[in-house]
């Protein structure tokens, strides 16, 4: 069966539901799925496809997101690549569309992914450690702006690219 590997990068785990949402509807299509923290992925060598997403923090990714795109760019490359990322919060958050951080899309570009879809995220008050974060998840930014239609809509049209691109 076709695997394919979901790995996420996150602070809060906001990240991680994203990527399972991602796994359940790949599943449902007949993949094989693993989903990975991006600091505990090894290789992508036994995977014919690959989904990763990163949180944003301070306009970057995730150090591990990065570090895998670095490390493997040249498996990367020889397989289809979809990213995501999630982080806008508040009010028409689900309207935004962020650019990849010039790292990422310099990587992005080298191993030839597809084009990046930007999810809403979740600022948690409760999650909140230091200064920054609780000002961060104070008032209209708080709440969880992650929209599951679109995201399980997205994981559809990924997982029947899969299977066209890669002879099940
Ligand atoms: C300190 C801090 C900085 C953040 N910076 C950004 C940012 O630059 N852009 C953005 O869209 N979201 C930003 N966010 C929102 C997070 O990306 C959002 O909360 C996301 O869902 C976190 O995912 P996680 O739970 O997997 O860590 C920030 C959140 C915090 C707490």
């Amino acid at each position: 069966m076709t695997a394919v590997l979901v790995v996420f990068a996150g602070k809060n785990g906001g990240t991680r539901e994203i990527a399972e949402v991602i796994a359940t509807e790949l599943r449902a299509q007949e993949l094989r799925v693993d989903v990975r923290d991006a600091a505990d992925v090894a290789g992508v060598e036994e995977y014919a496809a690959v989904v990763l997403g990163s949180a944003l923090y301070y306009s970057r990714w995730r150090p591990e997101a990065v570090r895998l795109l670095e490390r493997h760019v040249d498996d990367l490359r020889e397989r289809p690549v979809w990213l995501f990322h999630s982080g806008p919060c508040g009010p028409g958050a689900a309207l935004v569309q962020v650019s990849l951080p010039a790292k990422v899309a310099f990587l992005a570009a080298q191993i030839d992914a597809e084009r990046t879809a930007t999810f809403g995220g979740r600022l948690d008050p409760a999650r909140a450690r230091g200064l920054i974060a609780r000002f961060m998840a104070s008032g209209r930014r708080a709440g969880d702006f992650r929209d599951w239609d679109l995201i399980r809509a997205w994981a559809r049209d990924v997982g029947r690219r899969v299977r066209t691109r890669v002879l099940l």
